[in-house]
Formats: C-alpha cells, sequence, structure tokens
C-alpha cells in the first residue's frame, strides 16, 4: 500500500503558541492524520476522543517505543543514541506486559489512595513555606518562584533526595522533556538528553547502593525492596524508575500548576467562585488538566496492522494519541473550548488510559488541588503583567517559560 497522507499536522511556532485552531480544525476534518516527522516510517496522529482513548488500550498496539523516538534524526546519526533509546527503553511507560504487570503492580504500593493521601500534611506545608515570602502587591514570576520548584520539591523528598541537588536535576530533566517532547527532535537535543541520562544513572548508582545500607519508607528504598524479590527489577531498571519518578513527578504537575493560575487568571469570574466556594476544587482541576492539557500527546507502536477509523495503519509504525486535542473534542465535551470549572462528567484523557494510565495521577491532582487553591484565596487580588507568557518548545509537555504576575 502506499503512504497517502491526508492532512498534514505541524509543530510551528503559532501552533506551539496556541495548537486549539489548529486542533478545531482537526477535528473537523477527520480523526485521524499524517504527520510528517521527516522520517522514512510515517507516523499518523488520532485526535478523537474515542479513537485515543480505545488506542491507548489496545493490546495489539505496544508502548515499546524508545527506538522510534531516534527515527526524526539523520539516518547516519542514529547509532550514536542507542544507549538514550536503551536508557529510555528501561522505564515503566515504555514496557509492555508481562514485564509492566508485574512492576506497576509492585509500584503501585508507592502511590495507593492512602499513600499519597498521607501525603497531604507534607504538601501543604511545602506549598505553605513557598508561598509565605511571596508579598501582596510585588511583582513575582510565578512559574520561577512556586509553579518549577514546587512538585520537585515534593518528589525529591519522595525519594528521600537533598534537596540542594534541584536545581541540576530540573537541568537534566529539562533535556529529557525537550527530548521526548518533540516529534522533530535534533541530532542536539538527542545528545543534551542522552548526557543528561547517564549522569541521573551515575547519581542513582550511587544513592541506590547507599540506601541499601540504610533503607527507609522512601520509593527508592521501596525499589529496592521490588528489586531484591528478584524477577522484576534489574539494577538498571531500578535505576531507571527512579529517573522515571523524578522525570514524571516534575515536568507535568508544575504545568498543571503553572497552565492552571494562566487559565485560572484569564477567567476572573469563575476563579472569584472557586475563592468562594473551595469545594469545587477537585472539578476546577479536572477541568484545568483536560483545558490546558500538561501532557499533549503520547505514543504507540503498531505490533501488526489495523484499520483505524478507515486509514491501514501497518506494523511498526509509530500512533500519536494527541491527548490535548482529545480533550477538545466537540464530540465528547460540549463547548469544548470553553472552561467551565464545573464540569460534570469530564472524562478527560489529561492522564492517558488503559494500563498506562498515570500512576502519580492522584499525587498530581493533590498537589494541584492544594496548590491552586491556595493562591486564588491568599492572593485575590493576583493578575497577570507584562507582555503574554509563551509556552516551552517542548510541543508533548505544555507549560509556560515565565507567568509574570503581580500578587
Ligand atoms: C499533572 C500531572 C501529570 C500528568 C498530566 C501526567 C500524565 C501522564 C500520562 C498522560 C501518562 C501515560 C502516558 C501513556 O499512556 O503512554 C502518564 C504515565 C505515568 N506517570 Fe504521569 N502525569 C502527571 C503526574 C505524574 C506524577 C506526579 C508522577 C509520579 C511521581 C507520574 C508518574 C507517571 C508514571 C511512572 C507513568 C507510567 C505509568 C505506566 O506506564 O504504567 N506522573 N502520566
Amino acid at each position: 500500500m502506499s503512504i497517502a497522507p491526508k492532512k498534514a499536522i505541524v509543530f510551528s511556532d503559532e501552533v506551539l503558541q496556541d495548537p486549539y485552531p489548529m486542533y478545531a480544525r482537526l477535528h473537523e476534518e477527520g480523526p485521524v492524520h499524517y504527520l510528517d516527522v521527516g522520517s522514512k516510517w510515517p507516523v499518523w496522529s488520532i485526535v478523537s476522543h474515542a479513537e485515543c482513548s480505545s488506542i491507548a488500550k489496545d493490546p495489539r498496539l505496544s508502548a515499546k517505543r524508545a527506538q522510534q523516538m531516534l527515527l526524526s534524526l539523520p539516518l547516519s546519526r542514529q547509532s550514536e543514541f542507542a544507549e538514550l533509546a536503551r536508557m529510555l527503553g528501561l522505564w515503566l511507560i515504555f514496557m509492555d506486559p508481562p514485564e509492566h504487570t508485574r512492576l506497576r503492580k509492585l509500584l503501585n504500593k508507592g502511590f495507593s489512595a492512602a499513600a499519597v493521601e498521607g501525603l497531604r500534611p507534607q504538601v501543604e506545608a511545602i506549598v505553605d513555606q513557598m508561598l509565605k515570602p511571596l508579598q501582596h502587591g510585588s511583582e513575582v514570576d510565578l512559574m520561577r518562584d512556586f509553579a518549577n520548584p514546587m512538585p520537585v520539591r515534593i518528589i525529591l523528598e519522595m525519594l528521600g533526595i537533598p534537596q540542594e541537588l534541584r536545581d541540576t536535576f530540573v537541568e537534566w530533566s529539562r533535556a529529557i522533556a525537550v527530548f521526548r517532547g518533540n516529534p522533530n527532535r535534533t541530532v542536539e537535543e538527542a545528545h543534551a538528553a542522552q548526557n543528561a541520562l547517564i549522569e541521573l544513572t551515575e547519581f542513582f548508582r550511587k544513592t541506590v547502593a547507599e540506601r541499601r545500607r540504610n533503607k527507609g519508607s522512601d520509593l527508592i528504598s521501596l525499589l529496592i525492596d521490588i528489586e531484591e524479590e528478584g524477577e522484576v527489577l534489574t539494577e538498571e531498571e531500578l535505576y531507571a524508575q527512579c529517573i522515571a519518578l523524578l522525570f514524571a513527578g516534575h515536568e507535568t504537575t508544575r504545568n498543571l500548576i503553572g497552565n492552571g493560575m494562566y487559565t485560572l487568571l484569564q477567567h476572573p469570574q469563575q476563579t472569584a467562585e472557586l475563592r468562594e466556594r473551595p469545594e469545587i476544587i477537585r472539578s476546577a482541576v479536572e477541568e484545568l488538566l483536560r483545558y490546558e492539557s500538561p501532557v499533549q500527546f503520547t505514543a504507540r507502536v503498531l505490533k501488526e496492522d489495523i484499520d483505524v477509523c478507515g486509514q491501514q495503519i501497518r506494523k511498526g509504525w509509530t500512533v500519536l494519541c494527541m491527548l490535548g486535542a482529545a480533550n477538545r473534542d466537540p464530540k465528547q465535551f460540549q463547548e469544548p473550548n470553553d472552561l467551565d470549572l464545573k464540569r460534570l462528567n469530564n472524562q478527560h484523557l489529561a492522564f492517558s488510559a488503559g494500563l498506562h494510565f498515570c500512576i502519580g495521577a492522584q499525587l498530581a491532582r493533590l498537589e494541584g488541588q492544594i496548590a491552586l487553591l491556595n493562591l486564588v484565596q491568599r492572593f485575590p487580588k493576583m493578575k497577570l503583567t507584562g507582555p503574554r507568557p509563551e509556552y516551552a518548545p517542548t510541543f508533548g509537555f505544555r507549560g509556560l517559560k515565565s507567568l509574570a504576575v503581580i500578587m
């Protein structure tokens, strides 16, 4: 069969800043679209909520896709990044059953409802500590001073890692996000991500060895217990999960808080209602996750030929589930481009669906609810200042470079 592109999706700067007009057009044109990432293997994108949801649950598709991420690089350079693909391939998110099932079951212990609820006092204390120095009426970059450092602080505490290393982790994490979040990845981005993963692996090699001698109730100790049970995690896989948790704990939740606060500031009436009626914070956070999804897409690779809405997609090809587009699908959501903090039956896909449904969803919700409600209630006069904020150049991880406000 010839590869007949239907409609190309572009990741221009204009689209990066505001993908929603493109998503609206794509929804009108159909559920499946061709994506040009310059590789010889075609990539297809699914924008419909129903299809994204079923693709994410379909066992004919594999989550093992680290190698495919290299395909946008020039063929002659791809072999330089074998180590990058190998290291990423060890993450839970890139595993298939039965390895995924065994590891996920054990890791769930660290993210159970009770374990997350137990973190509430810690999250409240950290938010309180970080918001206290922010003066009413002062000019603040909310990303730099709150949204960026807050979730990484929490995940470092969960892993039992000293806070002094925070800035270095954030830098490494950024390099991985730039690589993972751009379908049109470059050689430079691949190099930076590979170096960051090598440094992080070295760090965890030493940390795990120390923690083995002195175990506690932290996530690294839990992973060591899992590893010691045998047959589930190798030493290298153990380091990889530490890195993945650090990455996922930081790179997404900071954008829930940043995107969420930016959206609230643009909707003062609904924000005033949230301030008056804090009990709507749960549905408010779900709506903010839908409206400005921190993860805009995830990917799968076909294990066999399948037909998606009339489009033949071949074994070995990659499919992107455009979660951010699915969350604005008019077939699923009434007035999808309107914010409604009290939206009912909000079945958004911000945390994906199926086997890989975000393990940290409850933690992210807890952090988002506490952070956003505190911001709204403590700073009722907060408003945007300066030029329109820009989104960082990582399409898959949607978040602001900075957010200038008067508190
Ligand atoms: C607003 C915040 C967050 C968002 C939007 C988010 C989104 C996602 C999405 C979309 C996936 C699934 C991707 C797929 O289907 O391929 C995922 C998986 C995952 N997330 Fe999150 N996430 C968030 C926070 C967190 C946090 C706080 C943690 C942990 C500290 C975390 C850890 C993970 C892990 C380990 C996976 C892989 C699960 C698996 O493969 O079974 N996430 N996340």
